[in-house]
C-alpha cells in the first residue's frame, strides 16, 4: 500500500506528499488513530485527502496510508435495523448519538445461513446463493427476518466449487466459492465491499406505473410519486418537511426503509429511533425499526462524512432493491449536505459559484437522484429505490441554488408553504406549487382499487384550488358577500376539499395515514357533494343553505372520525349526502310551485 506525508491541513481537507501510486477516490486512513478519509484530488506531487472525522491534534507529517481500494461500505444482513454513521460504521443511539475518533468497523455478528445453490451450479454476478436470518441468539426472540445473499454485481460468478453446510457464520466469513472460466477462484461471504459512489448495476431501467403509497392524501391523490421515483421537498424552517418525511417512513408501503438524517439535530432522529422501536409494522407486527435503516449524520458530527452519507444510504437502498425489495429512501435535509461540499470547496480554495456553492453542485445532485429507480436487477428480479429529498432554503427561497437544480432531477415536487404551517394546516403542502409530472401514468393503478373517476377527481379538486387562489384575492377586495353566487361555492367547494381532504394530522391517530380505499372513499364523497351542490345552484339554491346543512360539517371531519375500515359509517355518510341533496331539491320544488 502506498504512504503519504501531511503537509497541510485545513479542517476536514489535507494535503500530502505521496510516495508511491493512489487513486482518485482511493480510501486512505490518516494519522496515529487511523482517522477514515478519501483522495478527492491528484496532482504530481501531492495528493488531497478529504479526512471523515476530527482532524483536531493532526500535525504535519502525519501518514496518510493508502488501502488500495475505493471508498467502500460492507453490505450485508446485519445492516437492517440499525443505526450508522454516514459510512456505514454502526453507532449506539443510546451513547448520545457519537462516533469516536478512528472507530472502524465493529466485528461482524452471526448471522444464520441457509444455502440456496449446490455443488456444481453456475452462478453469474446477482444470483442467489443463499438465505441469511437473524442471529438466534438476539434478545428479540425468534428470527423476524431472512434475506438474500447474492453474489456481489462485481464478482464475474461462475460454478460453484464450495458451499458452507447450513449454520452460523459470522456475516464476513466465506460461505461459497465460485470457480470462474478463467479458472479463477472467487470467494464469497454473506456480506461484500460496494464503492460508494458507483451505482449498483442493474439489467435495466423500467418504467413505473405503480405508485409508492405514502398514506397521504394530498401525496397519493394530488401529486403521486411512483416506485423508483424522485420527490423534493423545500420548505422554509419549521414548515414540517422532518415530519413529514418521518410520517411517510412510518405509513409508506416500501419493504425497507433508508432514513439519512443529514446535518439535522440530533434529538429529533434519537426521537425517531424510539418510535420506530414502539410502532408496528402493519404488515408483519414486528417493530418498524426491523425493517429501517439510518443513517445519521447530525449537525454535531464532522461536517465531510455528511458529504459521504447520502451516497451511502443510496448504495444501501441499492444493496436492498438488488435483493428484489421496494426501497425508499429520505434524506433530511440535502441542503445540510450542500452545505458540506460548499465547506469542503471553499477550504480546496476553489472558485465558488451561486451562492458560494461549488460549480458541481448540480451534477453532484443530479449522481444523488438518478440512482432513484425500478429496475430488472442483475438476478432477474424487480426492485425499486424511491427517493425523498428535504430542502431547507434560507429564508423559505425557493429560488436558491439547491432549490433550483434539485427540481431539474425530480419528478415531484411538495412544496411546503409557510403560511399553511403557520395557520396549522399540515401537511403543508401548496397545491398551487407542487406537482407530480408522472400522475397521469398512475391513473390505470388507480382503476385497478376500484377508483375509475381518479384521474378526473383529481384534475377536478385541482381546478378548484386554482379558482380559490384567484377568487381569494377578489374576496379579500370586495368582501366574500358581494361575489356572485357560483363564485362563492367553488370557494365552498375548495374549503371542503382543503379541510377535508388535503388536511391530515400525523399526530391523529385515526387520520394519521390514509388506505388508497379511504382515500378513494373520500374522494368519491367529496365528488358527489361538489356535483350535487353544482345541480343545487343551478335549481337557485344558494351555497350558504347546503353549507348550513349537518352533511356539509359531517364531510368536513369524515377523516378525522371515520377510522380505516369502518365502510358502513362511510356508506351512512354517502346516504345522507343523497337525502340531503334531494329534501334541498325537492323543499326547493314545492316553494317552487306554492310560489
Ligand atoms: N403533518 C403534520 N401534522 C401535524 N403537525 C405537524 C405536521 N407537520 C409539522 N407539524 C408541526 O410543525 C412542527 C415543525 O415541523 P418540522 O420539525 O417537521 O419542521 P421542519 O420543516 O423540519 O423544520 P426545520 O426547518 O427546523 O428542520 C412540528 O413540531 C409539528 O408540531
Ligand atoms: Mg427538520
Amino acid at each position: 500500500m502506498s504512504i503519504a506525508s501531511t503537509t497541510w491541513i485545513s479542517g476536514p481537507v489535507l494535503r500530502a506528499r505521496p510516495e508511491g501510486p493512489f487513486r482518485l477516490r482511493e480510501a486512505v486512513t490518516v494519522g496515529p488513530d487511523r482517522l477514515l478519509g478519501e483522495v478527492i484530488r491528484i496532482a504530481r506531487d501531492q495528493i488531497v485527502v478529504q479526512v471523515y472525522e476530527d482532524t483536531s491534534g493532526l500535525r504535519p507529517g502525519a501518514e496518510v496510508a493508502g488501502s488500495g481500494r475505493l471508498l467502500s461500505v460492507r453490505l450485508g444482513p446485519g445492516i437492517l435495523g440499525h443505526i450508522f454513521d454516514g459510512l456505514l460504521r454502526p453507532m449506539s443511539a443510546e451513547a448520545g448519538a457519537y462516533v469516536t475518533a478512528g472507530m472502524q468497523e465493529e466485528v461482524p455478528a452471526s448471522f444464520e445461513f441457509r444455502p440456496r445453490a449446490s455443488l456444481g451450479d453456475q452462478l453469474g454476478p446477482g444470483s442467489v446463493l443463499g438465505d441469511a436470518g437473524r442471529d438466534g441468539g438476539d434478545d428479540q426472540g425468534e428470527a423476524g427476518w431472512t434475506q438474500r445473499c447474492l453474489v456481489p454485481p462485481d464478482c464475474p460468478g461462475g460454478e460453484v466449487v464450495f458451499m458452507a453446510a447450513a449454520g452460523f457464520y459470522p456475516e464476513d466469513e466465506t460461505v461459497c466459492r465460485l470457480h470462474d472460466a478463467q479458472g479463477k477462484e472467487h470467494e464469497l461471504a454473506m456480506s461484500h465491499h460496494w464503492p460508494v459512489r458507483i451505482p449498483r448495476p442493474v439489467q435495466k431501467r423500467l418504467p413505473s406505473d405503480e405508485p409508492m403509497l405514502t398514506g397521504q392524501r394530498v401525496i397519493d391523490c394530488l401529486f403521486p410519486i411512483p416506485r423508483g421515483g424522485t420527490a423534493a421537498v423545500p420548505g422554509g424552517f419549521g414548515t414540517g418537511k422532518t415530519v413529514l418525511l418521518e410520517t411517510v417512513a412510518k405509513w409508506c408501503d416500501a419493504d425497507v426503509i433508508v432514513y439519512v438524517g443529514c446535518g439535522e439535530r440530533g434529538n429529533e432522529l434519537a426521537g425517531l429511533l424510539a418510535e420506530f422501536l414502539e410502532l408496528e409494522d402493519p404488515r408483519s407486527g414486528r417493530p418498524l425499526l426491523e425493517r429501517t435503516v439510518v443513517i445519521a449524520n447530525t449537525s454535531n458530527m464532522p461536517v465531510s462524512a455528511r458529504e459521504a452519507s447520502i451516497y451511502t444510504g443510496i448504495t444501501v437502498a441499492e444493496y436492498f432493491r438488488d435483493q428484489g425489495l421496494n426501497v425508499t429512501l429520505m434524506a433530511d435535509s440535502t441542503s445540510r449536505w450542500a452545505e458540506a461540499l460548499r465547506e469542503v470547496s471553499g477550504r480546496l480554495g476553489e472558485l465558488p459559484g451561486e451562492a458560494g456553492y461549488p460549480a458541481y453542485l448540480s451534477s453532484r445532485l443530479a449522481d444523488f437522484y438518478e440512482r432513484a429507480a425500478r429496475v430488472r436487477t442483475l438476478g432477474g428480479t424487480v426492485g425499486a429505490v424511491t427517493v425523498l429529498g428535504a430542502v431547507s432554503p434560507p429564508s423559505g427561497d425557493f429560488s436558491e441554488p439547491v432549490t433550483n437544480h434539485t427540481k431539474r432531477y425530480v419528478g415531484c415536487l411538495w412544496a411546503l408553504d409557510v403560511h399553511r404551517a403557520q395557520a396549522r394546516f399540515y401537511p403543508a403542502i401548496h397545491p398551487l406549487q407542487s406537482y407530480s409530472v408522472v400522475a397521469r401514468n398512475l391513473a390505470r393503478w388507480w382503476h385497478g382499487q376500484d377508483c375509475t373517476r381518479w384521474e378526473e377527481l383529481r384534475r377536478r379538486f385541482l381546478t378548484l384550488l386554482e379558482e380559490e387562489a384567484h377568487l381569494e384575492r377578489m374576496a379579500r377586495i370586495i368582501g366574500r358577500d358581494a361575489m356572485p353566487e357560483h363564485q362563492r361555492l367553488i370557494l365552498l367547494c375548495a374549503q371542503l376539499v382543503n379541510q377535508a381532504f388535503l388536511r391530515q394530522s400525523a399526530f391523529s391517530e385515526i387520520d394519521r395515514y390514509a388506505t388508497p380505499a379511504r382515500q378513494a372513499v373520500m374522494m368519491r364523497l367529496i365528488g358527489r357533494f361538489v356535483g350535487g351542490a353544482e345541480d343545487l345552484l343551478q335549481a337557485g339554491i344558494a351555497p350558504e343553505a347546503i353549507a348550513a346543512e349537518p352533511i356539509f360539517r359531517a364531510l368536513m371531519r369524515m377523516g378525522e372520525e371515520i377510522p380505516e375500515g369502518d365502510w358502513d359509517r362511510y356508506s351512512a355518510l354517502d346516504r345522507d349526502l343523497t337525502a340531503t341533496l334531494r329534501r334541498l331539491r325537492e323543499a326547493r320544488d314545492t316553494a317552487g310551485v306554492s310560489g
